[in-house]
């Protein structure tokens, strides 16, 4: 008798490049990719992130040239944090606000360089900005502050919107802050200005390194206004509230250890989905490939794969430029 089994081989699919080329069911270009860039007040020569080897702390001038070289090379976008001198902040974030502010200068030149040849997102938050470091406004028992918080948050909406952003990304964690921002900008004439609400955003470990990059003092934690890692069935709530408050894309964050989350809301958003490959992120692959444990260009393209597959329209990557480089 001879020896037919196996019927199936799925390997038939694998055999060249070509044929796998041809099977991928997921495809990764630059225009997916959104860049973080970080702009900092008071410094005269870029500085590298040391927990982020190869992420700078931009001057306004190495903002511009970064953004420009990152916009050449095709990505889909900017996400612009400003880190102001670490005086100047203050227990309502203020500087912030500001449209002399370190956030909002950088938006101009962004603007002013690049302009609508990208789209020019800006982080919508207090914590780069306070003295305690938390995404909001304290009250005298040392709560943020919900409400007090929404009032800074629609005052920076317009001063961010004046500054030239086409998409806001408020990323506190407030109850309302979407509707709140929404309405603030309506109320400025500013009705074509969106927001990429930080609709799931889980209070993560991984966040450590970016803490570092904006020089944050926040003692603590966010554990009162993020999400806990074990839920699922709330990052679906909240989604649904800013869809209701008028979010015109939604994102989870981070990306890696909520793989899971980023499907389940890709499955029933009605509006495109982002993910935030976060600081923590990049450091664990940075990191190990300098110790040669990881091949370092295969795990990064690995692992932007793995967050489109799992349903990301839109990724916030740290590699965004360089991977479209080489894309
Ligand atoms: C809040 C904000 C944070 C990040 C983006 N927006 C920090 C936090 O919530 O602690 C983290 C991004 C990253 O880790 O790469 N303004």
């Amino acid at each position: 008798m001879p020896f037919v089994f196996p019927t199936h081989r799925p390997r038939r699919l694998r055999t060249t490049p070509a044929v796998r080329r041809l099977v991928r069911e997921t495809s990764l270009e630059p225009r997916h990719l959104v860049l973080p860039m970080f702009v900092a007040d008071g410094i005269d020569a870029p500085r590298e992130i040391s927990s982020m080897p190869g992420v700078y702390q931009h001057t306004l001038d190495s903002l511009r040239a970064a953004a420009t070289e990152a916009v050449a090379a095709g990505v889909g976008g900017l996400m612009l944090f400003g880190v102001p001198k670490p005086e100047d902040k203050s227990g309502d974030g203020e500087c912030g606000v500001d449209p002399q502010g370190i956030l909002n200068r950088g938006l101009r030149a962004l603007a002013d360089e690049v302009g609508d040849a990208t789209v020019l997102m800006a982080d919508t938050c207090l914590d780069e900005f306070t003295d305690h470091g938390h995404c909001g406004v304290v009250d005298d028992a040392g709560r943020v502050d919900n409400d007090a918080t929404l009032a800074q948050y629609r005052r920076m909406a317009v001063a961010q919107a004046e500054a030239g952003a086409h998409l806001l990304g408020p990323s506190g964690m407030m109850d309302g802050q979407v509707g709140a921002i929404r309405e603030a900008l309506d109320d400025a004439g500013f009705t074509e200005v969106g927001q990429l609400a930080y609709a799931a955003k889980y209070a993560s470990a991984f966040y450590g390194p970016f803490r570092e990059a904006v020089g944050s003092s926040l003692q603590g934690d966010r554990r009162t206004y993020q999400q806990d890692a074990g839920n699922r069935r709330e990052a679906l709530r909240e989604v649904d509230l800013d869809l209701a408050e008028g979010a015109d894309m939604v994102m989870v964050k981070p990306a890696m250890s909520y793989l899971d989350v980023l499907r389940e809301v890709a499955d029933s958003s009605p509006v495109p989905v982002a993910a935030y490959q976060i600081s923590g992120e990049y450091a664990m692959i940075t990191a190990a490939a300098q110790r040669g444990w990881i091949d370092r260009d295969a795990a990064i393209a690995e692992s932007l794969l793995s967050i489109r597959r799992a349903g990301a329209d839109i990724v916030l990557t740290y590699w965004a430029a360089e991977f479209a480089k080489r894309a």
